[in-house]
Order: C-alpha cells, then sequence, then structure tokens
C-alpha cells in the first residue's frame, strides 16, 4: 500500500487518507513529497471541488519523522525540496479539509493549519512538541498557531511542547469543529459535499481572500476584497445564482 491513498469520496470531493499505520502517520519526507503530488494534481483537476486530508483512528500525523531528524546535520536538512512539498499545500486554490483523530503533532498539526477547515474528534490530541526535541516548529508551527490563536496561547503551547486536548483546541480557534470520533470523516466529508456544490470561482475567491487578506494592511485587504467581489459579477454562476434565485430553483453552477 502507498503512504497515501486517494479515493473519489462524493460528487467533487476527494479523500486522501495518511497511510503509514506503523509510524503514526509521521511525516516523513517521501510521504509529505507523494502528498504534495496528490494536491498539485488536486489542484490542477477541474472535476475536484474540495479535498479532505485524514489519517487513521490513532493518528492523523505524529509529526516529522523522528528518524529522519535523527540522522540530519544541519548541512543537510534539505529546506528548500522540504518547502517545496510543503508549497503544495500552501498554494492549493481548492478548499482542503482536515479531518483528524488522534495525534496531531508537530509537522502533523502543521498540516492541519495548512488546511482550510479543521474537524476534529473529541479524543484528539493536538501539539507542537518540539522544543521537547531541542527544535522547533518549521513548517508554519510558530506562524499559523499565532495568527489563529494570539502570542500568548501560542508561546503557553510552543514553549511547554505540551498537548492540548481538541475542546482546548476549538477554543483557541486551532480546530473548526469538534465531533464525535466516529463521526469525523463522515463530517469532513458532509461539509466538502456542501462545499463542492457550491460555486468554484465564488469558494475559489473566498478562499484566496481570506488567506491573503490578514498579512495585508486594512485598506489593501478590502480593496482586494472590493475587487474580488467585483470580478465574481463577471461570472456565468453569478447570474445563474441570481437567476435561480428568483425563479425558486437550485442553481446549476459550472464554474464559469
Ligand atoms: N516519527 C517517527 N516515528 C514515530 C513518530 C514520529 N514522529 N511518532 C511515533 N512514531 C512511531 C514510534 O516510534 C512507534 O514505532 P515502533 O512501534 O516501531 O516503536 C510507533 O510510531 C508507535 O508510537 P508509540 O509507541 O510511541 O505510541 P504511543 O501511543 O506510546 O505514543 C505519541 C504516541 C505520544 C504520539 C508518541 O509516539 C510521540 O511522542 N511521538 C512523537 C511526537 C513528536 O514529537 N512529534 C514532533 C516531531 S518533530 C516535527 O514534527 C518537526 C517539524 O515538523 C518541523
Amino acid at each position: 500500500m502507498p503512504d497515501i491513498t486517494s479515493e473519489l469520496a462524493g460528487d467533487g470531493v476527494v479523500l486522501l487518507r495518511l497511510n503509514r499505520p506503523d509510524a503514526l502517520n509521521a511525516l516523513s519526507l517521501s510521504l509529505r513529497q507523494l502528498l504534495a503530488h496528490h494536491i498539485n494534481e488536486l489542484s490542477m483537476d477541474d472535476t475536484t471541488r474540495c479535498i479532505v486530508i485524514t489519517g487513521n483512528d490513532k493518528a492523523f500525523a505524529a509529526g516529522a519523522d523522528i528518524g529522519e531528524l535523527s540522522r540530519r546535520t544541519v548541512l543537510d536538512v534539505d529546506f528548500e525540496r522540504s518547502r517545496v512539498a510543503w508549497l503544495a499545500l500552501e498554494s492549493c486554490p481548492k478548499p482542503i479539509i482536515a479531518a483528524v483523530n488522534g495525534f496531531a503533532l508537530g509537522g502533523g498539526c502543521e498540516l492541519a493549519l495548512h488546511c482550510d477547515i479543521i474537524v476534529a474528534g473529541e479524543s484528539a490530541t493536538i501539539g507542537q512538541p518540539e522544543v521537547r526535541l531541542g527544535i522547533m516548529p518549521g513548517a508554519g508551527g510558530t506562524q499559523r498557531f499565532v495568527r489563529a490563536a494570539g502570542k500568548v496561547a501560542t508561546m503557553r503551547w510552543l514553549l511547554t511542547g505540551d498537548r492540548m486536548s481538541a475542546s482546548e483546541a476549538l477554543g483557541l480557534g486551532l480546530v473548526s469543529e469538534v465531533v464525535a470520533d466516529q463521526d469525523v470523516v463522515a463530517r469532513a466529508l458532509a461539509l466538502a459535499e456542501k462545499i463542492a456544490s457550491l460555486a468554484p470561482l465564488a469558494v475559489r475567491a473566498i478562499k484566496e481572500t481570506v488567506l491573503l487578506g490578514p498579512d495585508a494592511p486594512l485598506p489593501v485587504a478590502m480593496a482586494l476584497e472590493r475587487k474580488t467581489f467585483q470580478l465574481l459579477f463577471a461570472s456565468e454562476d453569478r447570474s445563474e445564482a441570481t437567476q435561480a434565485f428568483i425563479e425558486r430553483r437550485q442553481p446549476q453552477f459550472r464554474g464559469k
């Protein structure tokens, strides 16, 4: 079995499962490169509207592969190859939902934080324990965590490496929803199907604007929003949706 399996899990929805159960889905470089390959393919596939990434009952992902980390020196920590693997997720225009059961630690937490929506099981365990290994988060953990949870909460969790529960993560705004463990993938797929049924250009525009805006000064971010909003008025889907509302029928979106 490959380290990642891919299946069509609904209309326009693809489910990617991390599949290294013996290592709690530790994110080896090869697994991350395979993930990047899948994400790049799906990014360019017009029929894919939303992606769900999950692990198994015990682990979403327990972080970078510590065996690999232990063999690396400062000279052969291959930041560029590692960066390219994460870049696929960063630049994916389609919404990505993390369905998190079990451990989401270190790079596993960072993988979830790369996603747009995070559905966590009530027994999920989340954290950035890198400090306990004498290192620090290196795949966006310091930056995405602080943007979601703010400085003092981020310092509390990153400086101790403590693990938090799903409800603590929900309280910090690090996950979108907490559901019963057995419902995590079904809930993520239901959200994905709903998103996949909506106007693709609008979905894409919302994702892009939400991600870009917070790093720009507010007037620039507001201008970005206005321009993107304006652009959507050129889409056929906008005309179709407003007409469907007036005619009291379901719109047929074509991504045009
Ligand atoms: N890398 C490699 N192997 C790992 C792993 C990891 N991150 N996490 C777990 N495994 C392996 C274990 O070595 C073990 O393998 P064997 O059966 O062959 O011995 C198997 O998965 C099961 O793990 P445990 O026996 O430890 O399971 P447990 O239930 O007792 O403990 C755990 C679970 C608390 C998650 C524990 O495995 C653990 O602490 N893992 C490491 C978590 C961690 O520190 N992650 C951060 C890594 S650094 C990082 O992520 C940096 C970055 O991105 C930049």
